[in-house]
């Protein structure tokens, strides 16, 4: 099937600054969890940190032609927060702040249009004085860097995204300890969530007093496949789709946190989810004007008893077998992100952006200087293709970001996972497109898949 899409839509890739930047001295930074948690020894893979990356932060420039020779018509990309507010809180740092308004000014002049991310991920280290995202304090810290980050740039950027996975910061960074700041503890993770979702709240209230602003956060959406037809299994895969996807969703579209995951947390812990304040699902609610869907990949779920390091009544076991992977052993999922879609659709009824997808395939430039990276052509050639049987079924998708733009840094895997469209030389920083944008800049240009 050909599928034509709309002209308006947008074609673009994604990044974030600290996987990417470096310079985290340059112009008054000031620290952010994640420099000291990659500090720490074993927390990264080969030992690497966001120090250099792939010194986006000195080759913006280069950067910004790099997407216009592309032809996208959209970049995503996040500020560093400590760049902007290096204390967390008070004193708004203008080299920051010029800095990204420098950027946004040369993506506009090349038609590209700016995607752009509050948080993703790179809290200012001074905010765990207070516990970081488990204090509810945190919030209002995220609300003066949204005032500071709008008051420059809402005159000409259109396209917000407040938060890059509440999912994965609760769950990694205050649960499982495996990214910044390395808290291991279930009851912080349930407040760490809450917490950017009232920030989302918090962040799109500000924004949303500036003319035009559309305003999402991108989750990280998982589909939830019972691993049999069980009825067991069906349970934990509805269990497991709680935890990951309506946790999340059901409070953005206005029916507050779902009450069977709300009984999960309560019997894990041992007590009352007291984070969770009256008028706090009010305070999320009704603030999502495009719901950012970060898509990778599906989860396979059977039922299990909860355990020491499992405190929900299921556990991921798949997908097993011979399926099509990522080089990073990722189940390669089309239909489930056709599907997805198209549930986001019939369930919440919202606009989506695709503020994320794509797959680690390790390519590297050959002997005739080129990246044969056929594996990520055929899983954009596979996703896209599944958006446009969504859209063709009804679902409302604005716009496609690839995850992502350059390889980078890789949280805890370090450089070792690349993403890129575009290869980098980390010693050398030097960029090379490889054959899957190549593809991608026709897709974008002709706003439909070549045979
Ligand atoms: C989700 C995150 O937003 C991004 O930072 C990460 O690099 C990709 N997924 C790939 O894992």
């Amino acid at each position: 099937m050909t599928y034509r899409f709309p002209a308006e839509f947008l074609w673009g890739a994604a990044t974030s600054a600290y996987q990417i930047e470096g310079s985290l001295d340059a112009d008054g930074r000031g620290e952010s969890v994640w420099d000291v948690f990659a500090r720490q020894p074993g927390a990264i893979e080969g030992g690497g940190d966001g120090s250099r990356a792939c010194d986006s932060y000195r080759r913006w420039a280069e950067d910004v032609e790099l997407v216009a020779a592309l032809g996208l018509s959209a970049y995503r990309f996040s500020v560093a927060w400590s760049r902007i507010v290096p204390d967390g809180r008070g004193r708004v740092e203008q080299r920051g702040l010029d800095h990204y308004e420098r950027f946004v000014d040369a993506l506009l002049e090349r038609g590209v249009t700016p995607v752009l991310t509050l948080n993703h991920w790179d809290l200012p280290q001074a905010l765990m004085a207070d516990g970081g995202w488990a204090a509810r304090s945190t919030v209002d810290a995220f609300a003066e860097l949204t005032v500071a980050v709008a008051d420059r740039l809402a005159d000409r950027v259109e396209w917000w995204i407040t938060q890059n996975e509440p999912w994965i910061i609760a769950l990694l960074g205050y649960h499982l300890g495996l990214h910044a700041p390395g808290v291991r503890d279930l009851g912080a993770s349930v407040a760490a969530g809450h917490h950017v979702m009232l920030a989302h709240g918090a962040g799109a209230d500000v924004l949303r007093a500036h003319r035009g602003a559309k305003v999402g956060v991108a989750l990280s959406l998982f589909p939830c496949d019972a691993a049999t037809p069980s009825e067991e299994d069906a349970a934990a895969a509805r269990g497991s789709d709680g935890y990951v996807n309506r946790w999340y969703l059901d409070p953005l579209f206005g029916r507050g946190y779902p009450v069977d995951m709300r009984e999960h947390y309560e019997r894990a812990l041992g007590r009352e989810l007291t984070e969770i304040r009256d008028g706090d699902e009010g305070a999320i609610a009704g603030r999502c004007d495009v719901l950012g869907v970060n898509y990778y990949t599906r989860r396979v779920v059977a039922a299990a008893e909860p355990g020491p390091d499992r405190p929900f009544p299921w556990r991921v076991v798949g997908p097993s077998g011979d399926v099509a992977r990522t080089d990073e052993g990722w189940e390669i999922a089309p239909d489930s992100f056709r599907d997805l879609l198209l549930r986001l659709h019939h369930e919440y009824g919202t606009p989506v952006l695709i503020t994320e997808n794509g797959g680690v395939f390790g390519d590297a430039p050959t002997h005739d200087g080129r990246v044969h990276d056929v594996r990520r052509s055929a899983f954009l050639r596979g996703h896209v293709a599944a958006m446009a049987e969504a859209m063709a079924a009804g679902a409302d998708v604005r716009g496609y970001l690839h995850w992502s733009l350059l390889d980078n840094f890789e949280w805890s895997l370090g450089y070792r996972p690349r993403f890129g469209l575009v290869h980098v030389d980390y010693a050398t920083g030097r960029r090379t497109v490889k054959d899957s944008a190549r593809l991608y800049a026709r897709v974008a240009r002709d706003g439909k898949l070549p045979a």
